[in-house]
């Protein structure tokens, strides 16, 4: 199995975490493109989706499924979407698609996260992937400065505008050893919208696909 199939594999096991006649929290990305065309084979059995990026709304869209707003909706039963890395404890770094802090949004109001992974996203600590930043523009000098007094090396994501209109920095050299630690702490600098930690609010599941099939696992305690 090559790695897009390790993905449709994990994407198609959290088809059972969807709730009949639900709206369906949706994630951005490559694992989550996959979840979308499993959703649509599905979609009379759902009431819709929230969408957490323009890309994903439009990939819902094409395959007929209804996109709500999330106020429309307030709280979702499952968000399901992939993750850049993630920990045994559930951690993850998200944001690789650049759509971190609508991700977060949705996660923050959904009673449960399924994270979809292959295998190569599991790692035993996070931090080698860079950490993505949602920044305001005119922040973008001053967030860097701190950036490097935390000990990270901050690079500007070239070319890319996220969905809020704001840019991303991707923070390069942590080593994250207490991850909803540092979530607070990059969080606490100003022009800094969200970032791409998600170990505050952790996945409570993640479907980690390996070539020996899809491993269903919660978090260590
Ligand atoms: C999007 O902003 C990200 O958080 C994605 O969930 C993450 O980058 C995983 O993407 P892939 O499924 O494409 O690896």
């Amino acid at each position: 199995m090559d790695q897009d199939e390790l993905k449709r594999a994990a994407a198609r096991a959290a088809i059972e975490h969807v709730l009949d006649r639900e709206v369906v929290g949706v994630g951005t990305g490559s694992t989550a493109n996959f979840f979308i065309d499993e959703l649509a084979r599905i979609r009379e059995r759902i009431r819709g989706a929230v969408a957490s990026s323009e890309r994903s709304r439009r990939r819902l869209e094409a395959r007929g499924i209804e996109v709500f707003d999330l106020d429309a909706v307030g709280e979702l039963s499952v968000y399901v979407d992939g993750a850049d890395e993630i920990n045994r404890a559930m951690h993850m770094i998200k944001g690789g698609g650049g759509a971190l802090t609508r991700e977060k949004i949705v996660a923050a109001v959904s009673h449960k996260f399924v994270c979809i992974a292959d295998e190569s996203k599991m790692v035993g600590s996070l931090g080698r992937f860079p950490l993505p930043l949602e920044v305001i523009p005119m922040a973008l000098g001053h967030v860097c400065k701190e950036v490097a007094r935390i000990g990270g090396r901050g690079v500007l994501r070239q070319g890319f505008v996220t969905d809020n209109g704001n840019l991303i920095v991707d923070v390069h050299g942590l080593e994250i050893l207490d991850p909803p630690a540092v979530e607070t702490r990059f969080n606490q600098i100003v022009g800094v919208v969200t970032n791409g930690l998600f170990a505050l609010r952790p996945a409570d599941v993640c479907l980690l696909a390996t070539m020996a099939g899809v491993q269903t696992i919660i978090a260590a305690t």
